[in-house]
């Protein structure tokens, strides 16, 4: 039986950790529940992620069954929410296709598990199966100030071909509110899974300084 998305959609599996972020995740959520070439979304949220979600997000969803529901704000209906627990869970194994994974916020012990090749919860284990297999892994670390324990697991994932996409949200187009620098930092990891947003800014170079008249 095929479990994932229908022929020609992508399938994405967006993992949530236990690291300050809860509106980044919420918003990667429903711009790929929103986005038509997205059949399928496999959600994974470590404990320490929920922990989280429910203090930034105020979240107060007892059952798991309408966790994905919360977290998008919104019903969902392509996001089949994994528990971490499951190890023996569809994207435990490389024989299971799909077309990327966004940890998104990636917290620094996650960053370490993957780094250093310990699977022991859902998210773990399909992070390094995307090594693996040679499959794109976004990790969307966040912490500040980074620690050279921090700085070098980075690098390491990164050479195991991970790409480190640190929670660091854009200024050059001028964000007005949060939801704007949100927007624009989920657009930017979207577009490196092949999924371009077209809310998405794009810098065009520095506009030409107006002229000013000479008089003499
Ligand atoms: C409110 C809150 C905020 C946190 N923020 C961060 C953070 O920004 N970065 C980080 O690496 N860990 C942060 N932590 C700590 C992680 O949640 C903790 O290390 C946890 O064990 C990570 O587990 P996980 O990777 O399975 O989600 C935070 C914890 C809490 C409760």
């Amino acid at each position: 039986m095929r479990r994932g998305a229908p022929r020609n959609l992508k399938t994405v599996v967006l993992g949530v950790t236990g690291a300050s972020g809860a509106r980044f995740a919420r918003c990667a959520l429903q711009m790929l529940e929103s986005d038509e070439r997205v059949g399928k979304i496999h959600l994974v949220i470590s404990g320490a992620g929920l922990k989280v979600l429910r203090s930034e997000l105020d979240l107060t969803v007892s059952r798991t069954e309408t966790l994905a529901t919360a977290l998008a704000a919104r019903p969902v209906s392509k996001t089949e929410l994994l528990l971490d627990s499951d190890i023996g869970a569809s994207i435990a194994s490389g024989s299971y296709h799909h077309d990327g994974m966004i940890i998104l916020p990636c917290s620094t012990g996650c960053l370490a598990q993957i780094a250093h090749g310990f699977s022991q919860t859902l998210i773990e284990r399909a992070a390094d199966v995307c090594l693996k297999e040679r499959r794109k892994l976004i990790l969307a670390v966040r912490d500040t100030p980074l620690s050279r324990v921090h700085l070098q697991n980075m690098l390491l994932a990164q050479e195991a071909g991970a790409e480190i996409f640190p929670i660091m949200p854009s200024y050059y187009h001028q964000p007005r509110t949060i939801e704007d620098l949100v927007t624009q930092f989920c657009c930017r990891v979207l577009a490196h899974l092949g999924l371009d947003q077209a809310v998405q800014f794009r810098w065009e170079g520095e506009k030409p300084a107006p002229k000013t008249k000479i008089t003499r």
